[in-house]
């Protein structure tokens, strides 16, 4: 269990996120992905990435995957864990964004509850949920880690859309449906997206 540190009292610092983001000429935003595994959301997120780059923005990707290599090594997929996996995340995306970054944020994150803590963390605006849609069937097929097969053969438990829920966003910002587009396709769309509301 987590220990509540006592007499912690919140430091002021003089500098702000507003002010870090202006040397960068940029606003700081968190791009939140969620789908399923092997929906395209790392595909899509990494394509994204590129291109801010490309325009000159100071960007992260924090990916499920990666951050599982070290922060959130000490974490499984049981319900808890994969609560506990979004928790630290949102809050280290939170701090990026603070840094005056555009964060882009891929994991799964099936829990709807747990985004909402995630986008409470932030101001309005600044947390930009995209639900990358692909179908179960299409995602299993794809299977490009082979972690669906290994499921379906009992060789992973809690595999999300398997044995271990996912809830579709109600309220994303934007809802990115890879059956019928190229991740290139949908990767400008969330550029657009941002310079839609004034973010580049
Ligand atoms: S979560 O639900 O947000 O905590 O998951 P995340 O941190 O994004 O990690 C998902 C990646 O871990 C691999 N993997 C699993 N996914 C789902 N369920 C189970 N049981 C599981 N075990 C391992 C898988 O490669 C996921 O990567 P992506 O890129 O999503 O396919």
């Amino acid at each position: 269990a987590l220990r509540r540190a006592g007499n912690i009292h919140w430091q002021h610092v003089d500098v702000d996120k507003g002010a870090r983001g202006r040397i960068k000429h940029q606003q700081p935003r968190c791009l939140w992905f969620t789908g399923l595994s092997g929906s395209g959301k790392s595909t899509i997120a990494n394509i994204v990435e590129k291109q801010l780059l490309a325009m000159g923005r100071h960007t992260y990707l924090l990916d499920g995957d990666n951050v599982r290599h070290g922060l959130n090594k000490d974490l499984g997929f049981t319900d808890a864990d994969r609560v506990e996996n979004i928790r630290r995340v949102a809050e280290v995306a939170r701090l990026m964004v603070d840094a005056g970054l555009i964060v882009l944020v891929s994991f799964i994150s099936p829990f709807r509850a747990e985004r909402r803590l995630a986008r409470d963390l932030f101001a309005e605006g600044e947390f930009v949920e995209t639900y990358v849609d692909t179908p179960l069937a299409l995602a299993e097929q794809r299977d490009p880690k082979g972690l669906y097969a290994k499921a379906r053969a009992g060789e992973i438990m809690n595999f999300t859309g398997i044995d271990s829920p996912y809830e579709p966003p109600e309220h994303a910002e934007l809802v990115l449906t890879t059956a019928d587009a190229t991740p290139e396709q949908l990767a400008q769309r969330v550029i657009d997206h941002l310079k839609d509301v004034g973010a580049l």
